[in-house]
């Protein structure tokens, strides 16, 4: 049976979570809002204008002002993303992307972020995936399971045949909606309801990953 690997970019390929906490921290100090390590956690697979909602508290700024500060915002990003590499994959990565590769395992990319494209091409892993989705996809963003969804339509596969990656609560409350199989990367605490939680892929194999994946 042909199966297919999505996975999310951040935090599960490569590590930007930092490069996203260090924008929005700039950002909230321009702004006079306090803003915390722990706070950023929380934006973690949520996509640019929620975390931006979610910062700013319950304080209301006009539309033109909302786009310009996630423009500034993104501007801040966008300077860290110049210094990636592919040694930023995070350990494991390249080797379980390949094995899968080599295995026929079809691969796809879904993450929030509009700037993945760059991201992949700057880790040098864009070839590997047969579709990339990106925070220019779909409209509704995870939770709602739209992205893995229009992956996997373009893998040409049903989310029964298609193990998602993830590290955001808000990533696997996505693909369990959308019937997919589930692989939490991280603490049990954030990602404990997939269906299989792990570490990091740092030791993973792909023979660990069978469908049913129990
Ligand atoms: C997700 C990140 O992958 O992309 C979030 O986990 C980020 O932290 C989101 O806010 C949107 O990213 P971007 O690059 O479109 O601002
Ligand atoms: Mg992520």
């Amino acid at each position: 049976m042909t199966i297919g690997f999505i996975f999310d970019l951040d935090g599960v390929l490569t590590d930007t979570a930092e490069y996203h906490f260090r924008s929005w921290k700039r950002l909230a100090e321009e702004l006079n809002i306090p803003f915390t390590r722990e706070d950023n956690d929380a934006l973690r697979g949520i996509d640019r204008r929620r975390s931006l909602e979610l910062l700013l508290n319950g304080r209301s700024y006009p539309e033109a002002q909302m786009q310009a500060l996630m423009e500034r915002k993104n501007n801040y990003y966008l300077a860290y993303l110049d210094e990636i590499s592919p040694d930023d994959l995070l350990p494991g990565v390249q080797d379980f992307l390949l094995e899968a590769k080599h295995a026929g395992i079809k691969l796809g990319v879904a993450s929030a972020s509009k700037n993945a494209r760059r991201v992949c091409e700057q880790l040098q892993i864009q070839d590997l995936f047969d579709v990339l989705g990106d925070g220019y996809s779909v409209v509704n963003p995870k939770p709602a399971p739209d992205l893995f969804i229009w992956v996997a339509g373009g893998m040409r596969l049903n989310p029964r045949q298609c193990i998602v990656f993830e590290d955001a609560a808000a990533g696997i409350d996505a693909a369990l909606t959308g019937g997919f199989w589930t692989v939490g990367l991280g603490p049990a605490a954030r990602v404990g309801h997939a269906h299989r939680v792990l570490p990091s892929l740092a030791s993973a194999k792909v023979s660990d990953f069978a469908i049913p994946l129990t």
